[in-house]
């Protein structure tokens, strides 16, 4: 038995005799049995470095675990999966107990997981749902169809949609990454609010790119979730299809990452803050989309305050290593084709320009400075 099991039965024991109190601070340092070193390793592995969100969300996580008197070994992937395969594998043989599992490809673990599984090791996919697999065990998350259902209510109520007023209104779509498991639930948020004006002609896209239902996403998702990317598919459809004076009055972006690159692109081709300048929508409160709520360049971010997620990873690797029942809200919503994995939903949350101050500097998430306040 792989030590950190032991350690689980000693701490159910322990919960029989009465005595749980405090084994979260006796928790041993005693070596793996696969040669690695350490039953109280939490491996936590994020796809990157490159965007805001995954460094919080790394740094977060390590500090409380470490405060709860775990070893973490925190890796990035650089959006590689291979180089992530590597990384998890390698957790695995330090004798990593439990590994938070923020995907790149949520269809490429399934390998992986299952030597985990083979050594003991729990799963805890973070963020992303890991697909294809029997060996996840838990999945801790923000409610994603809530996040794309948040950004498409934006955009009926600024454009005065269920009033039936005015229109038709110009809107390009962008979803995100294929690869990604939320990607498709962030669109499938905002697309049945949409779709109804879209059937009825109230919002028409020039490009034509707007997938005729909901599976057709990828058909206009971002690869690896890429600003280059996005400002490259912005500056085509504005080039080809916005010529003679036709002006876009709304961007559906699934993200900040996007919403940055479809903002320079507006920009570059001579797109100014105020009354011509569409109403973009964005995800996660990034320092540079946040500076351009305040100029006026994209006109909210769906905050989801990543601290919260991880302290309800470090609750579920608790309760795990504490054997523990894991506490989930949801049960039914992600199948990830072998399982529905036990889940925990947490709230995502509409900023606009006028709550910065209070919603995401006063509560510590921002500085004032990062954003130049
Ligand atoms: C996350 C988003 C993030 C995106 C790109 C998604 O899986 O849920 O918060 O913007 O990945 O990193």
């Amino acid at each position: 038995m792989r030590s950190w099991r032991k350690i689980a039965v000693v701490a159910t024991a322990s919960l029989l005799l009465g005595s749980l109190a405090g084994c979260a601070q006796e928790r041993t340092n005693d070596a793996g049995s696969n040669g690695g070193s350490d039953s109280n390793l939490i491996g936590i592995s994020m796809p990157t470095r490159s965007l805001e969100r995954w460094n919080n969300d790394g740094a977060h996580l390590k500090e409380v675990l470490e405060k709860d008197g775990f070893k973490t070994s925190l890796q990035f992937a650089d959006d590689k999966v291979d180089q992530q395969i590597t990384q998890l594998q390698n957790m695995i043989n330090e004798g990593a107990k439990i590994l938070v599992v923020a995907s790149i490809d949520g269809e490429a673990l399934g390998p992986t997981l299952q030597t985990a599984a083979d050594e003991g090791v729990k799963v805890i996919a973070y963020d992303r749902l890991i697909n294809g697999t029997e060996n996840v065990d838990y999945y801790a998350t923000f409610d994603n169809e809530l996040v794309g259902t948040l950004q498409g209510q934006f955009i009926e109520e600024k454009l005065g949609l269920k009033d039936g007023q005015k229109g038709p209104f110009n809107i390009e779509m962008f979803a995100g990454s294929p690869d990604d498991n939320n990607a498709k639930f962030f669109f499938k948020g905002a697309y049945d609010v949409l779709k109804p004006y879209l059937d009825s002609g109230v919002l028409v896209s020039p490009s034509g790119k707007v997938p005729a239902d909901v599976d057709g996403w990828t058909n206009v998702g971002i690869q690896g979730w890429k600003t280059d990317s996005a400002q490259a598919e912005m500056e085509t459809r504005l080039n080809t299809f916005y010529k003679g004076g036709t002006k876009v009055d709304v961007v559906l972006s699934p993200n900040d990452s996007l919403a940055l690159g479809i903002e320079q692109a507006l920009e570059g081709s001579g797109y100014a803050p105020g009354a011509e300048w569409p109403i973009i929508t964005g995800q996660d409160g990034d320092k540079a989309n946040v500076k351009n709520m305040l100029a006026d360049k994209q006109s909210m971010t769906v905050w989801k305050d990543t601290r919260t997620l991880g302290d309800q990873v470090a609750k579920m690797v608790r309760e795990i290593t504490d054997g523990k029942e894991v506490t989930v809200n949801d049960t039914d919503t992600y199948n990830n084709g072998k399982k529905t994995v036990p889940s925990f939903l947490l709230p995502p949350q509409v900023v606009v320009k006028d709550e910065v101050q209070k919603t995401l500097i006063d509560s510590g998430y921002l500085k004032a400075s990062d954003v130049g306040l």
